[in-house]
């Protein structure tokens, strides 16, 4: 298995990856949004503000991740991890948790100090990251689920509160996905 930043011509791959994961474990319309989700971040996003990476067995991959710039009025450089899929024959064997510290490593390297995610605290917690409410950060978006709100600081400081709006790219800024 191998780790590495993806490649923009892999885009229907990518896409066909989060299809196939989010259909066996939520369903087919979720399979399709996330899929959708995939390649409108690769395709619409500008290259500042997007990373992606791949995990890969004999040139096929397997997982995939991507990281894209939430902007705060203080400026601060902030990344969202959104979404992340290992393929379900894949799933169990840590591939999420080497490809989402991978991910995060390579952005803390290129001086990103603030990591947002939305999900399972459960499982994000296994990587670094803690619940916040809105009163240390604004969601771009109305939450639907509140207690999915999570964050980790990738410097030697404490999340301290960011006052203001947050907005996420625009691939993102969709009120399906919150
Ligand atoms: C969630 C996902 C990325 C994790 O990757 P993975 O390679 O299967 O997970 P790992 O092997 O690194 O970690 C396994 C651990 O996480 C837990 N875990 C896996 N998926 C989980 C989930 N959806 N919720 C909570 N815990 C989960 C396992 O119980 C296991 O815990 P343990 O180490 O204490 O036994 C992968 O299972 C997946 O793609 N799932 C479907 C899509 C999805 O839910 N994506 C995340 C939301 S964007």
């Amino acid at each position: 298995m191998e780790l590495s930043t993806y490649n923009k011509s892999s885009i229907e791959e990518i896409k066909q990856l989060f299809t196939k994961v989010f259909s066996d474990s939520e369903g087919p319309s979720e399979g399709s949004l996330i899929g959708n989700l995939a390649f409108d971040l690769i395709e619409s996003t500008d290259s500042k503000d997007i990373y992606g990476f791949v995990a890969s067995e004999n040139d096929q991959i397997i997982g995939s991740i991507f990281f894209t710039r939430l902007i705060f009025e203080n400026g601060v450089n902030a990344f969202i991890l959104a979404p992340v899929a290992i393929h379900t024959n894949w799933q169990g064997r840590g591939i999420g948790q080497n490809l989402i510290k991978y991910g995060i490593d390579h952005l803390k390297k290129e001086g990103v100090t603030l990591m947002f995610t939305y999900g399972d605290p459960n499982y994000y917690s296994k990587v670094g990251f803690s619940q916040i409410t809105e009163k240390v950060a604004k969601a771009p978006l109305k939450l639907s689920q509140p207690e999915g709100w999570l964050c980790q600081s990738l410097v030697d400081r404490d999340i301290e509160p960011i006052a203001g709006n947050s907005r996420c790219v625009e691939a993102l800024n969709k009120a399906e996905y919150w």
